[in-house]
């Protein structure tokens, strides 16, 4: 089976085509070349959003995985319409190709801020959808044509909502990394990870390699079109919580530091997850610990 990964040379991508290897044939697409030795030489360098790229990444592929996306919420306030371009036609653009190449299944890797401010918590995928960011409001424009396209077209449709992922291959020079990756970067510099608030706030935080795995079972299992999965771990940890976590791994004699609370941050977010677990038997298996361990190596 021949599978393309969009987003190849980024986080989450570069762990799906490595889950991959050796049991699929796996080819990439991506704007950026990658930085990672697994996905440099089967990456091609294309747009999204440019329909030659996409038909040409698509040809004889039977599974596409779309990950590629503007990813960061604050640049979808400062810039909307590239975030708006990127992630809604962008995934258009990527769904037609693949439905008229005779694509098979298209896996799309959608995020859990299609949910907005939780209203109970743990999250069940049919929870209202109700995003609080621009960049929420484009992943479920993604979602909605995906699903769309599993009506109008004989391709399989499946839609994974990953929470809060992390891992090494992160940029932490990035403004817009993750709390995991800017506490794990403080504590290196031997300076205290910075809680926005007062760090009661709760988040699902789930392994990349992880959530690489997930992707892997969407691409064969059976009965899954037209369905929607969460991926977390199901466990719910405060970013207080964390920021100690993250300084015990350290073994650095460092006390958590507060600012002012993030505006609009939700408080709560925690993955129902019965649905990957029942359909795919999923299970994460990398613990915060573990995870956080691994990052400071
Ligand atoms: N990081 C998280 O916590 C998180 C949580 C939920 C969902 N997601 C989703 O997971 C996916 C992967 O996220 P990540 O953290 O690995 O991000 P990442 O930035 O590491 O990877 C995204 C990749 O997409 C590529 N890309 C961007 N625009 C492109 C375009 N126009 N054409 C081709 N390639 C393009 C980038 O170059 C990058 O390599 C995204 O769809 C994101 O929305 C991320």
């Amino acid at each position: 089976m021949k599978v393309l990964v969009t987003g190849s040379s980024g986080q989450l991508g570069s762990y799906i085509c490595e889950s991959m290897a050796g049991e699929y044939e796996v080819s990439g697409l991506d704007i950026a070349p990658s930085r990672h030795a697994s996905t440099k030489d089967l990456t091609a360098l294309g747009d999204i959003r440019d329909a030659g790229d996409a038909s040409r990444a698509v040809s004889g592929v039977d599974v596409v995985v779309h990950c590629a996306a503007q990813v960061s919420v604050e640049r979808s306030t400062e810039d909307p319409a590239t975030d708006a371009h990127t992630n809604v036609l962008g995934t258009v653009n990527m769904l037609h190709a693949s439905a008229r190449s005779g694509v098979k299944r298209f896996v799309y890797i959608s995020s859990a801020a299609v949910y907005g401010n939780p209203r109970s918590v743990p999250i069940s995928e049919d929870h209202p959808t109700e995003p609080m960011s621009n960049y929420g409001a484009s992943k479920l424009a993604g979602e909605k044509f995906t699903l769309a396209f599993g009506h109008t077209t004989p391709m399989e449709v499946v839609v994974m909502r990953p929470f809060n992922f992390y891992s090494s291959r992160a940029d932490p020079k990035s403004p817009y990394s993750g709390v995991i990756t800017k506490f794990v970067e403080r504590v290196r510099m031997g300076e205290p990870p910075m809680i926005e608030g007062d760090g009661q706030q709760t988040r699902d935080f789930i392994h990349a390699r992880d959530v690489a795995a997930m992707t892997v079972l969407l691409l064969a299992a059976e009965g899954v079109s037209g369905k929607v999965f969460n991926c977390g771990s199901g466990q719910s940890t405060s970013i207080l919580e964390l920021a100690r976590t993250a300084i015990s791994a350290s073994g650095r004699n460092l006390k958590p530091a507060f600012t002012t609370p993030r505006k609009g941050d939700i408080r709560h977010s925690l993955a129902d997850v019965s649905s990957a677990r029942d359909a795919l038997r999923f299970s994460p298996k990398v613990s915060l610990s573990e995870g956080i361990s691994e990052l400071l190596r």
